[in-house]
């Protein structure tokens, strides 16, 4: 039996038309099922539903084979014992610095102020402030980042922005983007060599299916 874990919700919804042109359907809606294992029409491949930021540790220590992961959840784990196969060009966003509309973000940059910067991204907006030499005091949230800068917990925040909808409610800018965000197909690296003669057909289907998803939106790759 082959598992492949998936965060419910947006990730899951983008990531149902791959699976079913890869030939796996689920038996039930993740989102009208409170079960968190459920069978697909592969009779060997079940799908293990999980919260976005525990794929990569499921696979990582082979509880599940494959998952479907954004590019930010992989960054802050550190992606140790996964092959990162497929980018499957869905969940796409980027990883942004953003402030209140009135804060001079550049200028205190400038100035070398030590800025205290909110975010459920702490290992990643480490390393992307060290790089800049930007001086930060990091605090970990789990959610709606945006609200700290208008309670006052932070200068700025790092989050995920899409359609800007959220931020532009909130008063909030992008001041800088970090690093687009895709989400990204995994593999347990001992499950690969070791089911080898299951798992790269399977990769090799996913990869297909997500270009013909793109040739039919009229994307191509080189
Ligand atoms: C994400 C992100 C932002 C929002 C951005 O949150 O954290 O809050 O989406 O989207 P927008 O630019 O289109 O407004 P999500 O809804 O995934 O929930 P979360 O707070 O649990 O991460």
């Amino acid at each position: 039996m082959l598992t492949i874990a998936v965060p419910k919700g947006r990730i899951f919804e983008e990531a149902l038309p791959l699976l079913a042109r890869a030939g796996i359907v689920p038996d039930e809606s993740p989102s009208a099922t409170r079960k968190l294992i459920i069978g697909t029409s592969m009779p060997d491949l079940r799908i293990v539903v999980v919260r976005a930021s525990d794929v990569p540790t499921y696979v990582q220590y082979g509880a599940a084979d494959l998952g479907v992961t954004g590019a930010d959840t992989l960054m802050e784990h550190g992606g140790a014992g996964l092959y990162q196969p497929v980018d499957l060009a869905i969940g796409q966003c980027r990883l942004c610095v953003a402030a209140p509309a009135g804060f001079d973000y550049r200028d205190a940059v400038r100035r070398g102020a030590r800025l205290r910067v909110a975010t459920k991204y702490v290992e990643t907006a480490r390393g992307f402030f060290a790089r800049k030499g930007v001086h930060v005091d990091l605090i970990k949230l789990y959610g709606s980042m945006e609200l700290a800068p208008l309670a006052g917990l932070a200068d700025a925040i790092v989050d995920l922005v899409s359609s800007g909808a959220t931020l532009k409610a909130n008063g909030l800018v992008e001041v800088e983007e970090i690093v687009a965000i895709s989400s990204r197909l995994v593999v347990n690296q001992t499950s690969f060599k070791t089911r080898r003669e299951r798992l790269a057909p399977l990769v090799a289907t996913i990869r297909d299916a997500v270009a013909q998803a793109q040739s039919m939106n009229g994307v191509t790759h080189a």
